[in-house]
């Protein structure tokens, strides 16, 4: 049977936030889970968690793997505390089309991108309210110039998420705030 739904995340680290969602929905083979990661170690971690038959783990780029999924055929995008190259403001020309025609393409019309980012001081002072809502509202104009509408937005990572680094991050909330932002298409033509 082909899956009616699929989630994919793109840097997965050791896949033990994709072995826990994948759990939920465990002998629903309607579903599939399709983790990627560039760092074999941890694709080989994460092959040992993911052994339920609908998940996957690729060890690959992302870039190059998720191109190869049909147009509007991915029901959920997770990206779980991405490299800078990803997110920051300064590498803006880097990501912009990476999220505005690859990730936005692949997505069916009612498909959701979740950011899961931390926040940081540039000098690692303690991050103020001030500058989290800054940040947070540059992410969501920016995304919405990519073509995304917010759904949701959640200070904090969603519950019941864990990661190699939202489990380390944890530990200092003061100095690493995180927020989870769910993405939706604007143009569902
Ligand atoms: C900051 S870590 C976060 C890992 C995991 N999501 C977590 O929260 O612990 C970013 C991960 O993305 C992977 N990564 C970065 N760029 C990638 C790319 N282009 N393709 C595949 N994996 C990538 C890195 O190897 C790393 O494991």
């Amino acid at each position: 049977m082909q899956a009616e739904r699929i989630v994919v995340e793109l840097g997965m680290g050791d896949g033990r936030l994709l072995a826990e969602l994948a759990k939920e929905y465990e002998g629903d083979r309607s579903v599939a889970y399709v983790g990627i990661e560039k760092d074999k170690n941890l694709v080989n971690r994460a092959k040992m968690r993911l052994n339920s038959q609908s998940a996957i783990g690729i060890n690959s780029m992302f870039e190059k793997t998720l191109i190869l999924f049909h147009d509007k055929s991915i029901d959920l995008i997770i990206m779980v505390l991405p490299e800078p190259n990803y997110i920051d403001p300064i590498h803006y020309d880097k990501w912009s089309e990476f999220y505005g025609q690859l990730v936005y393409s692949k997505l069916k019309n009612y498909g959701i991108l979740k950011i899961v980012t931390e926040i940081i001081d540039d000098l690692l002072e303690p991050v103020s309210d001030e500058l989290y809502s800054r940040q947070v509202n540059w992410l969501i104009e920016t995304f919405s110039g990519l073509g995304f509408r917010l759904i949701d937005k959640k200070d904090g990572p969603p519950n019941g998420y864990s990661s190699i680094y939202l489990d380390k991050f944890g530990a200092d909330s003061a100095r690493i705030r995180i927020v989870t932002l769910d993405l939706g298409k604007h143009n569902l033509t």
